[in-house]
C-alpha cells in the first residue's frame, strides 16, 4: 500500500468527497494542503475538515506561489515534494489535497514527477475526485456533451486566440481561470454570437456557489479565481 496519496477533494463540498478519499484522509498521519495565498485559507483544507482529527494528525499548509515564473514555482514543488517524501521515508502515510481532481490542471501533477524522479522507490496512490467542471455542470443541470459532440477545455490563461478556435472547432468550450482574461472574453462570446448560451459558475459546492446564465449578469460579474465558463453552442431551433 502507497505512503504517498494524492487526495482529489472535489470542488468544496464535503459531501462530494468521495469514500476512498474519507478513509485516506482518515488514516493518513500528515496531510499536506496548498495554498497560493499564505493570507487565505486553503478551500481543500476547509473541505475536508470534519473528516479530520488536528489532535493525531499533523497538518501543513504549503505555499504554492500564483504565478507562471518557474524560478519561483519549481523551488516550491521541490520543497513540497521533498516534506512529502522525508515523511513516507519515515513510514507515515502522507495525503496532498487538491480541489477537483488531482491529475486534472493540479499542482500535484508536478509534484508527482518530482516525486517519480527522485524517490522512484515510493509509490503513489492517486484519489480521483469530482473535477469542478463536472460539478459546475451538475449545479446548473447542463448537459455537457451528449452523441457525437466534441467537448474543449481551456484554461483562459492559454490566450483570446486559442478560446476563439475552440469556439469554432467544439460543440462545448469549458473555460478555466477566467479571472484575468474576463472582459476579452466576455468580448468574444458577444461577437461570436455565444452571450446565451453561456453559463458563468463560480465555487461551485461552497455556500457562496453562484451560477449566472443571464449574459447582462454575467458581464456585470467580477469573477474570483474559482470560477469558469460553460460555452454551448448556440440552439439552432
Ligand atoms: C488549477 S485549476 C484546478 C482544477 C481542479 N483540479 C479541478 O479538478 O476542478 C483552477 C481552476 O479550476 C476552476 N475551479 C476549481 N474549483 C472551482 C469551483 N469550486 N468553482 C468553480 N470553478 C472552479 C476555476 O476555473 C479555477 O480557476
Amino acid at each position: 500500500m502507497p505512503l504517498i496519496h494524492a487526495v482529489g477533494v472535489g470542488p468544496g463540498d464535503p459531501e462530494l468527497l468521495t469514500r476512498k478519499a474519507e478513509m485516506v484522509l482518515r488514516r493518513a498521519d500528515v496531510i499536506l494542503a496548498p495554498v497560493s495565498n499564505p493570507s487565505e485559507a486553503s478551500v481543500a483544507l476547509a473541505t475536508i475538515r470534519e473528516f479530520i482529527d488536528e489532535e493525531r494528525q499533523q497538518v501543513i499548509v504549503h505555499q504554492f506561489p500564483m504565478t507562471s515564473d518557474r524560478a519561483r514555482l519549481v523551488p516550491a514543488w521541490n520543497e513540497a515534494a521533498e516534506l512529502i517524501a522525508g515523511h513516507a521515508e519515515a513510514g507515515r502515510e502522507v495525503a496532498f489535497i487538491t480541489i477537483g481532481d488531482p491529475l486534472f490542471y493540479s499542482t500535484f501533477i508536478y509534484l508527482l514527477r518530482i516525486l517519480r524522479e527522485k524517490w522512484p522507490h515510493l509509490p503513489v496512490g492517486i484519489v480521483p475526485g469530482i473535477s469542478s467542471i463536472n460539478a459546475a455542470a451538475a449545479q446548473a443541470a447542463l448537459p455537457l456533451v451528449e452523441a457525437e459532440e466534441k467537448m474543449a477545455v481551456v484554461p483562459a490563461t492559454a490566450g483570446i486566440e486559442q478560446i476563439a478556435a475552440a469556439l469554432a472547432n467544439f460543440e462545448t468550450v469549458v473555460l478555466l481561470k477566467v479571472k484575468p482574461l474576463y472582459s476579452d472574453i466576455l468580448q468574444l462570446l458577444r461577437r461570436t454570437g455565444r452571450g446565451g448560451s453561456t453559463v458563468f459558475v463560480e465555487r461551485v459546492g461552497s455556500p457562496r456557489q453562484k451560477i449566472l446564465t443571464d449574459f447582462a449578469e454575467i458581464s456585470a460579474h467580477s469573477p474570483d479565481y474559482l470560477s469558469l465558463l460553460i460555452v454551448k453552442q448556440p440552439c439552432s431551433s
